[in-house]
């Protein structure tokens, strides 16, 4: 036990996390050169092409220092705020972290919101500056913007850079020395945590642990604390590249676990494992169920395809324990499903998933938060809303609540007021403002989790150019003054294009709901009126004008080959259409109410 490290890496989006882990396993001799490939951890194609860990991983190296041969576990930690409460689980299951600084970025919202999730598990943290070999890096500026940061010494911080290796010696030396060896009773009944688990068609779930206290065994009668469910460790092992299967695994070391269970629901990420006969009085704290925030209509494109739909949403949910749905129906879109996300990177992935392993096509529409609302019968239970056509008769509701965040945002001084005008806009109510240094800036808000849902992160971009981070976590359900906003196409409400709106901002965005939809919809042969309603209230209007009868087809000559890409592109396009009555309304427009800007 004295000779096992285990720690993760944290660090803001883009700042270096998996080429470093890349450069620690070379070092390590921990992969073979048949094994390199660029971002090893990341296994899943979707995570690669983004660049995005999405799913945490644990991998263990040896390393041999002063004469003594160390464990090193490495324990992945996701890097988007959809997946922090995995990040979480991830940090306490370590002892230390290694803080990663962009020497060319300095610190950003999630390098702090990371840093305090380490620091309440008590974590050692080793700040690394990595980048130092960017034309760009700043690393005299940007290690004293960390000693600020963590009031610890200059000389703590480790300089590095993934790219070229420099610094990855000094890296796993800090790691073997800084970083406490694990503690915990080897003969107390087996205290495990688990971190993280991964579905496995063949082998059925994969559940990764931290084990605290006691070992675990193979063909141990265990238990599974917050479901209450039982199993035998049909195989335990630890995490090399490849799995090592062992005859237990044990006090301070993080492994696997095969169960035969078959579906992702029962492993919970933040449970504890213990013995089944003997069990543990300590509990890891800090279980939590994983709740959606984001909800949205999925709908096949082809009214047929629903059944197919079905099954493949169940056999994407057996891998994906965080993804709720429920059947729905729309008048405009018939059968489909309300289906609950993290957030809206986990409704993209879903969405992609679906029609690159499925291959289904599917209209998506506009995603929406959860709100409670109490009506006058009954105002101390709450109805829950997860979509806007959902909400009860506004005559007989006595309030809405919508869930709010607290938004903390990193930005240079030039942009504090460009920045604070956007989230006052947004329904933002600021609650701090922090020089980190002269020209940088920390401010902390109270917003509505829908604007965030709604455009934030584009227009923050904008209004910012470029230099402002963002982060958020929940702070609970507050009453707003919330309206439904219905469109009508050709006279007929399409339920699927209602939000729910604050009642100050309802008149603006119906018209520019209205303005938007007016370019997507594709001209037909006759007019179609564009209708924003707020109950029996018409409050905006416009026309798609009919096509004049002598538009014909262009026909210009040219590239053959041009013309027949724009000819699969417009097939493409057609794809995702759907009728409602008689007009055709393609995906963006399900969207626009995101893209109003
Ligand atoms: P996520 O996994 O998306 O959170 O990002 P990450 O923090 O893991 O960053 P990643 O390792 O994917 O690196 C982000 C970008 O920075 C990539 O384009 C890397 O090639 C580049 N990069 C990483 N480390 C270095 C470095 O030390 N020097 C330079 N010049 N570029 C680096």
């Amino acid at each position: 036990m004295k000779n096992i490290r285990n720690f993760c890496i944290i660090a803001h989006i883009d700042h270096g996390k998996s080429t470093l882990a890349d450069r620690l396993l070379d070092f390590t001799g921990s992969v073979t050169e048949r094994e390199k490939q660029e971002q090893l951890l990341d296994s899943m194609d979707l995570e690669r092409e983004r660049g995005i860990t999405i799913k945490s991983h644990a991998i263990q190296m040896d390393y041999e220092y002063e004469g003594e041969q160390y464990i090193l576990n490495l324990i992945d930690t996701p890097g988007h705020v959809d997946f922090s409460y995995e990040v979480s689980r991830s940090i306490a299951a370590c002892e230390g972290a290694l803080l990663i600084v962009d020497a060319a970025q300095s610190i950003q919202a999630q390098t702090i919101s990371n840093l305090y999730l380490a620091l309440e598990n008590d974590l050692e943290i080793i700040p690394v500056l990595n980048k130092v070999d960017l034309p760009s890096a700043n690393p005299e500026e940007v290690t004293d913007d960390i000693v600020d940061l963590l009031g610890c010494d200059p000389s703590e911080v480790i300089h590095a850079s993934g790219k070229t290796g420099f610094g990855v010696e000094n890296i796993l030396q800090a790691i073997i020395e800084r970083v406490p060896a694990p503690e915990g009773d080897p003969d107390a009944p087996l205290q495990a945590l688990i971190f993280d688990s991964v579905y496995n068609t063949f082998r059925g779930v994969e559940t990764y642990f931290r084990v605290f206290n006691g070992e675990i065994k193979k063909g141990q009668k265990i238990k599974f604390v917050a479901t209450g469910k039982e199993y035998f460790a049909d195989e335990v092992g630890t995490l090399k590249l490849n799995q090592v299967v062992k005859s237990s695994v044990k006090t301070g070391d993080v492994g696997y676990l095969i169960t035969g269970i078959k579906t992702a629901k029962e492993v919970k990420v933040g449970d504890t494992i213990t013995d089944f006969a003997n069990p543990t009085t300590n509990i890891v704290e800090g279980f939590e169920d994983v709740k959606p925030m984001v909800f949205a209509g999925i709908y096949p494109v082809d009214t047929e395809d629903y059944e197919e739909l079905r099954n493949s949403m169940e056999k994407l949910q057996l891998n994906d324990a965080s993804l709720v749905f429920q059947p729905e129906s729309s008048a405009a879109l018939g059968f489909g499903f309300r289906c609950g996300f993290l957030g809206m990177l986990h409704m993209e992935i879903i969405q992609e998933r679906l029609e690159r392993e499925f291959d289904m096509t599917v209209i998506t529409t506009v995603p929406n938060v959860s709100y409670h609302a109490y009506t006058n019968k009954n105002p101390d239970d709450a109805f829950i809303v997860n979509n806007p056509s959902d909400l009860p008769d506004p005559s007989t509701v006595n309030r809405v609540e919508e869930p709010y965040i607290k938004a903390t945002i990193i930005t240079k001084s030039d942009f504090v007021g460009n920045v604070m005008s956007l989230c006052i806009e947004k329904r933002g109510m600021i609650t701090n403002q922090t020089y980190l240094t002269t020209e940088r800036v920390e401010l902390t808000f109270d917003m509505p989790l829908a604007e965030i849902v709604f455009d934030f992160y584009d227009r923050l971009k904008t209004v910012s150019k470029g230099y402002a981070s963002f982060d958020y976590s929940p702070i609970g359900m507050r009453v707003s003054k919330l309206v439904r906003l219905d469109v009508l196409l050709n006279g007929q409400p399409v339920d699927a294009l209602s939000a729910l709106i604050h009642a100050d901002n309802a008149h603006t965005i119906g018209k520019k709901m209205c303005e938007k939809l007016k370019e997507l919809i594709p001209r037909q042969q006759f007019d179609i009126p564009i209708q924003a309603a707020i109950g029996a209230k018409i409050i905006s209007r416009e026309t798609v004008k009919a096509l004049r009868k002598d538009v014909t087809a262009k026909c210009y000559g040219g590239d053959i080959s041009r013309k027949r890409k724009l000819l699969e592109k417009q097939k493409k396009g057609k794809k995702r259409m759907r009728q409602v009555g008689n007009v055709e309304i393609p995906q963006q427009a399900f969207m626009a109410v995101l893209k109003l800007n």
